[in-house]
């Protein structure tokens, strides 16, 4: 017994001698890339077309709908049902629901939302309030409708008066009466309390800030495991090329050989991601270059963005390229929540067929044919970019502090 004992204390400290800390050897080039990902929390950044952003009173009347079921038409739904806040605000389910026109799809994290240029895996909304507009109007989420929300919420004292504060009106002035107007309102405060919604730092952002001072001793308490996978995600597998910046996401979308086909089980047909989206937007009146930007539109550089896209054929089958950030609590994975595991998306990468990449203009992408140590290693640099499970208690940061926006 004692024996065995001494024999395990032996072992954990031969393998604790073993796995001394250690710094790779990082070159001027990968340091650079590494620092690029980084710093974290990044600086705030406000919508002009949402006059509600930053206003305690919508942030607060935000977050209360957000849990509140009478925004759906029979009551029994609420954004908090879907984008589960103690799930990394999406709900572990493969998909959730298929909007008009596109597949049915997995659940996205809102953290760091509003960091977002395009919303919904086809991008087929350019703000985050009309991104929050589509579900209170959408068939097999809140399935409302414009004038039927804009009435309860007329005939509902805690609502009106909550829509009224939001919108620093005075008490017992009525709502305005535009229907459009005020179900936009409604949006507007769910998505000033979304944009407080950062998630927190992460092993991967003590490392990077670590290398930042040049504090060798601090980087080199960063798992071996998860140096060499970043060495890969910045250089040999070329992942930093889509998934760039803090938020690992250029905020665009490409194709990355995840079948469209949606499968007979699930209502067959194709999901064609980003063509299916821009149609959506060109369709839509609830998008930035629309009636209800609250800033000066020609001068948002965002909205001259909606109005100048074009259609073209690569959309076919693209979809948003997804922030990396505390993807250990946000599994099932890709638009359509087929990937079980961060090894299964690893090993789609490493196994990929080239000749199923159905957009034309992706050549960034090749089959990596990783060993599985290599594999291994990318998934231990990517669980670091998520907070330890059970720590990791996504919270809003409603309070004003650094992060909220
Ligand atoms: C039935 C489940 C469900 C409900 C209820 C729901 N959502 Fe979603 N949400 C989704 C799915 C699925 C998507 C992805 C849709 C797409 O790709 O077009 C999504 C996308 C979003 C996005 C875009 C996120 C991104 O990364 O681009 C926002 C913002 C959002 N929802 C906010 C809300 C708000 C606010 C509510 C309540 C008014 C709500 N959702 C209700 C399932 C749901
Ligand atoms: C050409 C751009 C591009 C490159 C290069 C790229 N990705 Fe992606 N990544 C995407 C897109 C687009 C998606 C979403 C695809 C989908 O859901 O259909 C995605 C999804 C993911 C996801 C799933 C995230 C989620 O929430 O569902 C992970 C993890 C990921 N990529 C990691 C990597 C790694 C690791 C590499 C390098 C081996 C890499 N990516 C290279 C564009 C890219």
């Amino acid at each position: 017994m004692r024996r065995a004992a001494l024999g395990l204390l032996l072992a954990a400290g031969v393998a604790a001698a073993t796995a001394a800390p250690r710094l790779l050897d990082f070159g001027p080039d990968e340091i650079a890339a590494i620092l690029s990902h980084g710093p974290w929390p990044p600086p705030p950044v406000r919508d002009p077309a949402n006059a509600l952003e930053g206003r305690p009173e919508a942030v607060a009347f935000g977050r209360r709908l957000f849990h509140d079921r009478r925004l759906s038409a029979d009551g029994r739904v609420a954004c908090a049902g879907c984008h589960v806040p103690a799930t990394g605000f999406s709900d572990r389910r493969a998909t959730a629901s298929a909007r008009r026109g596109e597949g049915p799809r997995n659940t996205p994290t809102l953290l760091d939302v509003a960091q977002q240029r395009w919303f919904g895996w086809g991008g087929a909304t350019d703000s985050l309030w009309a991104a929050s507009m589509v579900p209170l109007l959408a068939t097999g989420e809140m399935a409302h409708t414009v004038p039927a929300l804009a009435s309860r919420v007329r005939a509902a004292p805690d609502l009106a008066a909550g829509w009224r504060r939001a919108h620093g009106g005075p008490p017992g002035q009525e709502l305005p009466a535009d229907d459009e107007v005020v179900v936009v309102g409604l949006a507007k405060a769910l998505a000033a309390w979304q944009a407080t919604i950062v998630s927190p730092r992460t092993p991967f952002d003590d490392f990077r800030d670590a290398l930042a001072r040049g504090d060798v001793k601090a980087a080199a308490q960063y798992p071996l495991a998860a140096q060499r996978g970043l060495r890969l995600f910045v250089g040999e597998a070329r992942c930093s090329v889509c998934h760039v910046g803090p938020r690992f996401s250029n905020g665009e979308f490409a194709d990355v050989g995840v079948p469209f086909f949606v499968p007979a089980a699930k209502g067959g047909g194709v999901d064609s991601g980003r063509h299916a989206g821009l149609r959506a937007l060109q369709a839509s009146r609830i998008t930035r270059a629309g009636p209800h930007h609250d800033g000066d539109a020609a001068a948002d550089p965002r909205a001259l963005l909606t109005r100048q896209l074009t259609m073209e054929p690569r959309h076919f089958g693209e979809f948003r390229v997804p922030g990396l950030r505390q993807l250990g609590h946000t599994a099932p994975y890709w638009h359509d929540g087929s990937a079980a595991t961060l090894a299964e998306v690893v090993r789609h990468y490493s196994l990929l067929d080239e000749d199923r990449l159905h957009a034309d203009g992706e050549r960034i992408l090749r089959r990596l044919n990783l060993s599985p140590g290599q594999a291994a290693d990318l998934e231990a640099f990517l669980r670091t970019l998520s907070t330890p499970a059970g720590s990791g208690r996504q919270r809003s940061t409603a309070s004003p502090s650094t992060q909220t926006r």
